[in-house]
């Protein structure tokens, strides 16, 4: 049984984020989508809601679980009992980071390996920075998200979030 943990912010999650899960999830017998609780980013989130999101938006897929994670990746992945990490690779850009990751990773723990998703075209420019920062002056950030995930960014910016 291959198990991935597929590890990000997800600041929010993204359609980019969405597709990755959903093609890893096709690939694998399980993914663990993995919101690192980040102390040296200040998200627009908690790592509650972020992982609230990612559970809507994928509670579809029976072989995706949503878990939250701190400290080292690495760790994670072993205490998942999983072998794989999923990466998506937007542009040229990400290449280097996540060689280093990737490299870094597969030292400390010689038996986990990572697996990069090329992300599709249409998203390869998209971050969650970009769709918080559109939000933020009132664009339209429908082709970019969930309309769950629209509805809690657009509570979230305007301070009539229940949560
Ligand atoms: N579609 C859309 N956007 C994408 C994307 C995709 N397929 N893939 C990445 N992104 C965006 C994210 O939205 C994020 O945007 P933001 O900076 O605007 O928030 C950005 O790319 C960075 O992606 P993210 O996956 O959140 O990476 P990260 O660099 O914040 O975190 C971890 C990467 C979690 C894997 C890494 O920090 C980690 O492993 N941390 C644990 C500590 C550790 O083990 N360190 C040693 C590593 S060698």
């Amino acid at each position: 049984m291959t198990v991935a943990v597929y590890p990000g912010s997800f600041d929010p999650v993204t359609l980019g984020h969405f597709d990755i899960i959903e093609r890893s999830s096709a690939i694998m017998d399980k993914v663990i989508v993995a919101v690192l609780n980040n102390n040296s980013k200040t998200p627009l989130f908690s790592v509650e809601e972020r992982v609230k999101m990612l559970v809507d938006v994928t509670r579809h897929f029976p072989n995706v679980e949503v878990r939250s994670f701190g400290g080292l990746l690495v760790d994670f992945v072993q205490e998942c009992h999983a072998g794989v990490i999923v990466r998506g690779l937007r542009a040229v850009t990400d290449f280097e980071y996540e060689l280093q990751m990737a490299q870094t990773n597969h030292v400390i723990a010689p038996e986990v390996d990572t697996v990069f998703l090329t992300t599709n075209l249409k998203y390869s420019y998209l971050s969650s920075s970009i769709v918080k920062e559109i939000a933020m002056y009132g664009g339209d950030i429908s082709a970019f998200v969930h309309p769950l995930v629209a509805e809690r960014i657009r509570a979230k910016l305007t301070g009539t979030d229940p949560q």
